[in-house]
């Protein structure tokens, strides 16, 4: 009897449970679906929170990892419509895979958004990182990097400094018996040296190889959980980045005590370095807002970060998409041989305009850019509601600008999956296009394009006249940055003859 008892008593309490959890569920999906049609009504774009917590952040991972990732953008663009609302990393956040709306986006009219980043990165930015701020400060530094790097003094500077550190690279190469190199990692050496020479003008030596230990140490931490204790990705990130900060700063006391010498006078100014000191002894217009001084060093060193991954993966992608592709490759290596011998017959040195006027070579970088997507999106958040295209952002919420999309949908390209530099032929790449944004757009458009260009150009010329070589089979991975799975492995043929050589 005792036994029925308990046995019933059971069965009942284990019905009450699943009946409580089952009207629980279904009162869950009636408010979510409540919720939803008034989001709707408001013209928040429609879309799916997915699970409770989780979002729709698993499916999200997962197609970044696979070989298709704007496939989570396609599955929802076709359901929803191009601007989307979804649920991920935490976070209800509205995509758009519209190029009105990014344009909008990226414009900020109005200054609506703010740029957004996960809690990892913005520890690591710091609070004057130009990442970070906005309004006239932002504005101007913008301005100052923008205006330095498009210099023509610059220009000439940076092309032989790039073409030396393309040399010092290719020449270690050589030294090596087995001749079979890792691409992706070659291709950081190069850019990390042009890019601390562009911010600090630090040629090879003791304090680039410090400097590159402890960035390396740094951008690991991009990507972790937001925990500052003892021990933590983080944690050892900051603290990398604080033994930069030691180098950075004494550069700057030195720069800033000849530049008081002189009050700021007669200063040439050689890198970014320069630049902003010179910005903090101007006086002439009041009105402008100024960096604080204190920043600088800090600004310096973050400033490595969008320059530092990008080109490297953009120089990878590059010799990857032309392993795969022998005709393109044909055809670039016939137009730079051209170049070298028209410089051989005229003895003349190489300098900025002959890398970007070789027109094949351009059309190659842009269909590397367009394909590598090595910034596949933007994210804001917005201060106030905004209304793009009959579409609500509210307040608070993060609308994510997705390039990647825009760079792999048939209506922008004809058979988007293929690598086809002639598509570039008669429309060029126009940093006005609202269906190419490898460099965003708008108040942020990337100070550093042209930079990233001649030095892409700059690379495959002296790689395609200098070496042949056979890459070994590797993929992309997508999520969380760009990379080649095993680095991309090349064993490379010295060309009898190539310019390095001649140099
Ligand atoms: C292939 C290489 C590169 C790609 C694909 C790239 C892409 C981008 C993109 C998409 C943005 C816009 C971010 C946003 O709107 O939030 C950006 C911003 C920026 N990039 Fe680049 N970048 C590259 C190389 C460089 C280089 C070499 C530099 C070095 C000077 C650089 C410096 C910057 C800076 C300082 C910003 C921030 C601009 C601002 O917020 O005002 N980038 N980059």
């Amino acid at each position: 009897m005792y036994y029925i008892l308990v046995k019933m008593t059971w069965v009942v309490g284990s019905w009450v449970l699943i009946g409580i959890f089952v009207s629980g569920f279904c009162l869950y999906k009636v408010m979510k679906k409540n919720k939803e049609e008034k989001q709707r009504k408001n013209g928040i774009p429609r879309g799916s929170s997915g699970w409770p917590f989780l979002g729709e952040t698993l499916d999200f991972i997962a197609c970044g990892y696979s070989s298709r990732p704007v496939s989570f953008m396609e599955k929802r663009a076709n359901l929803y419509g191009k601007v989307f609302r979804t649920h991920i990393l935490g976070k209800a956040i509205i995509v758009s895979t519209d190029p009105d709306v990014n344009k909008v986006v990226l414009q900020n009219h109005g200054n609506a958004f703010i740029p957004h980043y996960p809690k990892s990165i913005s520890e690591l930015l710091g609070k004057y990182s130009i990442l970070h701020i906005n309004g006239p400060l932002q504005k101007r530094l913008h301005a100052l990097i923008g205006g330095f790097l498009r210099s023509p003094q610059f220009k000439a500077e940076i092309t032989r400094n790039i073409e030396k550190s393309v040399q010092h690279v290719f020449s270690s190469w050589m030294e090596n018996q087995d001749r079979r190199i890792y691409i992706q990692l070659e291709s950081k050496k190069i850019a990390f040296e042009v890019m601390v020479r562009t911010l600090m003008s630090i040629g090879p030596g003791e304090d680039l190889n410090f400097l590159r230990r402890e960035f390396e140490e740094y951008s690991k931490g991009l990507i972790s959980l937001p925990i500052k204790l003892p021990g933590t990705r983080l944690y050892k990130s900051l603290k990398a980045k604080g033994r930069m900060l030691k180098v950075v700063r004494s550069i700057i006391e030195q720069r800033k005590m000849a530049m008081e010498e002189n009050q700021g006078k007669g200063f040439s100014i050689k890198d970014v370095t320069d630049v902003l000191l010179r910005d903090t002894f101007e006086s002439s217009d009041e009105t402008q807002p100024r960096l604080p001084l204190d920043s600088i060093s800090e600004n310096i060193i973050e400033m490595m970060i969008p320059g530092e991954e990008t080109v490297p993966t953009a120089l990878t992608l590059a010799v990857k998409f032309l392993s795969d592709s022998p005709v393109v490759l044909a055809r670039l290596v016939e137009e730079n041989k051209e170049l070298t011998r028209q410089k051989a017959k005229s003895g003349d040195e190489y300098n900025w305009t002959d890398y970007v006027s070789l027109p094949f070579t351009q059309n190659v970088i842009s269909e590397t850019l367009r394909m590598a997507n090595i910034v596949n999106a933007v994210w804001r958040e917005a201060v106030k509601d905004v209304k793009i295209k009959g579409h609500l952002i509210p307040k608070g919420w993060c609308v994510l600008a997705s390039f990647s999309s825009l760079h792999m949908d048939e209506e922008n390209y004809e058979n988007p999956y293929e690598f086809n530099p002639c598509r570039w032929k008669k429309t060029g790449a126009s940093i006005n296009s609202n269906t190419f944004t490898p460099f965003g757009g708008g108040q942020r458009l990337c100070p550093g394009i042209e930079l990233s260009r001649i030095e892409i150009a700059i690379f495959l010329h002296h790689l395609v006249t200098t070496y042949r070589w056979v890459a070994e089979d590797d993929d992309i991975t997508y999520f969380p940055f760009v990379r080649m799975k095993r680095k991309l492995p090349i064993t490379i043929t010295p060309i009898v003859g190539g310019t390095m050589e001649e140099r």
